[in-house]
């Protein structure tokens, strides 16, 4: 898949533009990672990317396609392999398992052994029966990242994704995120960059006040 912003402008309030003509394409696969302090747009630019703002100005061209220009049933059937996550995660009532199948279950998958596998590598089985209103800001982080490495989407756009992890669950959820980048397009919003990612991205991006720098 290939996403192509051009000349994009953002907006929240009409009158101040977070992110000022962004240019950028991400195809193929790899990691990407976007950097820059708090509030220099990250998040903003990876809504956009994943197709969950429509920019003020400026397109987005997903496989040579205006996505804001198509109509409702091709943008589903587009948005459909581009999966964004969060950097608050947004938990459903229920216990864990629940939380973490359901995207599965949604898209009719019923294979559920890799899922399994990444519950137990991020030590989350004894907490399956629990509610996802119990969990710690870190457990939280964990059930909404293995939720969605289990879909292996062609794109996983990840914000902030090692927020609220102790050093063990970032160097696995780092492993695990430069696997999947092999075969799938990942991009990543960090205000902190560890030598890993740097040294595994196709691709770093530096955002300073809504533009972006090499
Ligand atoms: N929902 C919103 N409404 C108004 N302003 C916002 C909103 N979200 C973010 N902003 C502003 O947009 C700018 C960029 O924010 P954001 O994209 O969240 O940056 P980052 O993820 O790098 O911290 C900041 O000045 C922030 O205050
Ligand atoms: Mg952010």
């Amino acid at each position: 898949m290939e996403v192509r912003l051009e000349d994009v402008w953002f907006s929240y309030d009409g009158r101040r533009y977070v992110l000022k003509s962004i240019n950028m394409e991400i195809k193929g696969g790899g990691l990407h990672v976007v950097m820059g302090p708090n509030g220099s747009g990250k998040t903003t630019l990876l809504k956009i990317l994943s197709l969950i703002y429509k920019p003020t100005r400026g397109s987005v061209i997903v496989d040579g396609r205006s996505y804001w220009d198509l109509g409702p049933a091709e943008r589903d059937l587009v948005r459909h392999h581009i999966v964004y996550v969060h950097d608050k995660p947004i938990l459903l009532r229920g216990d864990v398992w629940y939380n973490v199948s359901l995207g599965l279950k949604l898209r009719g998958f019923n294979n559920y052994d890799y899922l399994e596998e990444l519950i137990k590598r991020y030590g989350l089985s004894e907490l399956l029966k629990s509610s996802s209103r119990s969990l710690s800001a870190g457990q939280r982080r964990l059930v909404s990242v293995i939720r969605v490495l289990a879909l292996k989407p062609r794109v996983l756009v990840l914000d902030e994704p090692f927020n609220y992890l102790d050093s063990s669950r970032v160097k696995i959820l780092l492993e695990d995120i430069i696997a999947m980048a092999e075969s799938s397009l990942v991009v990543i919003a960090t205000h902190y960059v560890v030598r890993e990612l740097r040294d595994n991205a196709v691709k770093m991006y530096e955002l300073v006040e809504g533009s972006l720098r090499g």
